[in-house]
């Protein structure tokens, strides 16, 4: 299959409907990955700490005007015994997801959190954060205390899009968001970014456009996965592509971001699972290499409710047939090669 780049190229791929050629793509994607990035697959630990936000986007189950949801906050103890975990598992890495928060008490928590597990691990834990949209400071102060990759998904790359998922105020802007991302990279972060894949309102193009703007923000790690309607939002009320192209787009997604960044961390995100038991293990096979299995203690993962059906979803994938990078970082080459060329 020739590579798939330019954008109508890239429309036309996301548009078509041939159950032959969407094998293919996946296939393909799956062997560029094996090319270039090797057969591994790298786990990261996820743990959700706490499900307070003080974001109200309208697509997302734990956004601040949902009163339904039961609010909780991890305490450093459980937090660092969950690393710990993580690391006993042999994981090699943890990602730290939250809630959007930027009191000062949970700023400082976040840093003592992640100088304790550095500490008690011998610098052994890679980690991750994912917790949203922070001052340039804040996001110095994580770095400086350890962390060395960051999770912030553009959730939609068009402006105009974005902007009909979240409420029209300053603490819900486009221009902030990008900043973040370009914050996270000139501090030396290992950026990621990402987009929720059959949103309402959302157009092939649209979608076109989210592999092209992480191509040019030259992103290193990418998490993107279907939209699932949460029956709490606003936006669950608004049509959305059913569930088989929204799993079948996703996949397509994933082949055409490997096809375009053959070098980046792809993760097989955990909300292609509510669409396809297999869901996760068919992303692998599309070009992701990176699973974030769920570790966080169970009182946690029930009210960490950020679509529909997530928290009954098993926590374990099958890897059985899978080589799993044990004990390993699993840093994104991309991120690797640039840092050697500068050097
Ligand atoms: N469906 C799918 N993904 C969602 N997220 C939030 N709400 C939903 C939903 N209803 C994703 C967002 C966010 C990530 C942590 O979870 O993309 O960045």
């Amino acid at each position: 299959m020739h590579a798939i780049t330019d954008r109508q190229s890239l429309i036309s791929a996301l548009d078509c409907r041939e159950r032959q050629f969407t094998e293919e793509l996946i296939a393909e994607g799956g062997r560029i990955k094996r090319e270039n990035v090797g057969t591994k697959t790298y786990l990261r630990g996820l743990i959700e700490i706490s499900n307070k936000c003080r974001k109200d986007c309208l697509y997302c189950g734990i956004r601040c005007s949902n009163v339904q949801v039961e609010r909780y906050e991890m305490s450093e103890e459980e937090i660092i015994s969950c690393a710990l975990k993580a690391m006993a598992l042999n994981y090699g890495s943890i990602c730290i997801q939250s809630g959007e928060r930027c009191d000062k008490a949970f700023t400082d928590r976040i840093s003592s959190v992640i100088r304790k597990i550095k500490a008690l691990t011998d610098g052994r834990t890679g980690i991750t954060l994912s917790l949203g949209e922070q001052s340039r400071e804040t996001l110095m102060e994580w770095f400086e205390a350890g962390a060395h990759r960051y999770l912030l998904r553009i959730e939609a790359s068009n402006p105009m899009l974005y902007r009909r998922l979240h409420p029209e105020n300053s603490l819900h802007s486009y221009d902030t968001r990008l900043k973040t991302l370009y914050d996270l990279k000139e501090i030396g972060y290992q950026v990621g970014s990402g987009v929720m894949i059959g949103l309402p309102y959302q157009t092939p193009a649209d979608l076109a456009d989210d592999l092209l703007f992480l191509k040019n923000f030259d992103i290193d790690m990418v998490g993107m996965g279907p939209y699932i309607p949460h029956p709490q939002t606003p936006l669950a009320a608004l049509q959305y592509p059913a569930d088989g192209r929204r799993l079948e787009l996703s996949l397509k997604m994933v082949a055409l971001l490997r096809m375009l960044m053959p070098k980046i961390n792809i993760a097989a995100t955990t909300a292609l699972e509510v669409l396809d038991k297999k869901g996760r293990e068919k992303a692998l096979a599309a070009g992701a290499n990176i699973v974030m299995p769920n570790i966080s203690p169970a009182s946690s993962k029930s009210r960490y409710s950020l679509y529909d059906k997530k928290t009954s979803l098993s926590e374990d994938i099958n890897l059985e047939d899978a080589e799993i990078g044990f004990g390993e970082w699993g840093d994104s080459l991309h991120f690797l090669a640039k840092r050697a060329d500068i050097e």
